[in-house]
């Protein structure tokens, strides 16, 4: 049986949706933008919505709406995405990367207190694999110190810290749609925020630094307003076409993370009946995870990988590099290895089963058997164990 890790199926709605879009001639910041914009704010429980063509832009729109550039320093785990890492330094700020928590593979909280300094601006806390990071002490040190707080939350629409969206509790949170929790069929991002000065300028800022109108949308072509510069920006725009689609699946949030729970239980009850020697996903009373991704940890991890892949189950090691390590990162500020132990060991046993809503009982069957089988005969040691 052939198992990928994710597949995108455009539902009758959506392949109606993208004819329809088609006539309209709208290529951007039409009704369905507008839509989206507002239904994502809604599920985040904040009250301005702003979308982009990624993630990475939406990171790098928000750095540059808050001036953090040159002389600037930005607090990231090490163990993030090169996105993450691109905003900062396209911004000219010095990305200061800090530790992980060696189970929930998140930031810690104590790594960021020790790596404030004059001045740093920001902090951007990762939500990896859709496990939300704990956030109460991070915005409690960075308010102290008056940090812009980020929380990349590409992994993580539909998980909660404390009953609280994830995405809904920094001054911003942001999302990345390209085969996420949902799918834009493309490329896109959106953010959320409860701060209407931060949503009208990255929404300017993507719209080449236009005015806006009073919804913070878009001004039209056909407004007088059109040429009317606050800023210079970029061309960043999430298409209608992507924004429809993605407004579309928005809806089925629910069904989504209700299926990937089921899921990442099922393995989770298979894999401690069967006592694999794997670390398995992380669990605390006030998170409850979406399961972008189904991650475990191991030293075998390129074995098991193979051995699934032999059997037609793709499974995904997701950011293997740790962003000190990655080569021009090495070069442009003289990191090495070792400097961040626990990031650098999950980076090299992290491993992602497929966990979607492609996955049927039988599917989630074999790719458990297969994981077991690996293992047979070498049980017990580390189950959801923290090893630092
Ligand atoms: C943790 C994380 N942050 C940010 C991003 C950036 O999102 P995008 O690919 O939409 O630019 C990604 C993308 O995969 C991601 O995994």
């Amino acid at each position: 049986m052939k198992i990928p890790n994710r597949v995108m199926a455009p539902t009758s709605d959506q392949r109606q949706k993208v004819l329809e879009v088609l006539e309209t001639g709208k290529t951007y910041g039409g009704e369905d933008t507008e839509r989206f914009e507002t239904e994502l704010a809604a599920w985040c429980g904040r009250r301005y919505g702003v979308t982009a063509n990624s993630g990475t832009s939406i990171c790098l729109l928000a750095l540059d709406a808050k001036r953090i550039g040159t002389g600037d320093e930005v607090i990231l785990p090490a163990n993030g995405y090169v996105g993450v890492l691109a905003a900062v330094v396209k911004r000219g700020a010095m990305p200061v990367f800090v530790e992980a928590d060696a189970e929930t593979s998140n930031v810690r909280p104590d790594a960021v207190a020790a790596a404030v300094t004059p001045r740093t601006r920001a902090v951007i806390a990762i939500h990896s694999y859709g496990f939300p990071c704990d956030m109460d002490p991070i915005v409690e040190i960075a308010h102290r110190h008056s940090l812009f707080v980020v929380e990349d939350a590409a992994h993580a629409l539909g998980a909660e810290y404390k009953g609280r969206p994830a995405g809904g509790i920094g001054d911003m949170g942001f999302f990345s749609f390209s085969g996420k929790m949902i799918t834009a069929f493309g490329p896109g991002g959106g953010a959320v925020t409860d701060d209407r000065g931060l949503a009208e300028d990255v929404s300017s800022l993507r719209d080449q630094g236009r005015v806006r109108d009073h919804r913070i949308s878009f001004v039209r072509r056909t407004d007088s307003r059109w040429y009317d510069q606050r800023w210079v920006g970029y061309n960043m725009h999430l298409t209608e076409l992507c924004a429809a689609l993605a407004c579309i699946d928005l809806r089925r949030l629910p069904q989504y993370i209700e299926h990937r729970r089921r899921a990442a239980a099922y393995y989770t009850m298979r894999f401690r009946e069967a006592g694999v020697p794997l670390q398995l996903p992380p669990s605390r009373p006030w998170a409850a995870p979406c399961y972008l991704h189904y991650t475990v940890w191991s030293p075998e991890r390129d074995a098991l990988r193979e051995t699934l892949a032999v059997e037609g189950i793709e499974a995904i090691a997701l950011y293997p590099t740790p962003l000190h390590l990655l080569k021009p990162v090495m070069e442009q500020y003289k990191t090495r290895a070792g400097q961040f132990p626990i990031a650098e060991r999950l980076c090299n046993e992290t491993l992602s089963l497929p966990v979607g809503p492609h996955m049927t009982d039988d599917k989630l069957a074999c790719v458990a058997d297969a994981v077991i089988g690996h293992f047979a005969g070498r049980k017990s040691a580390t189950t959801a164990a923290a090893r630092p």
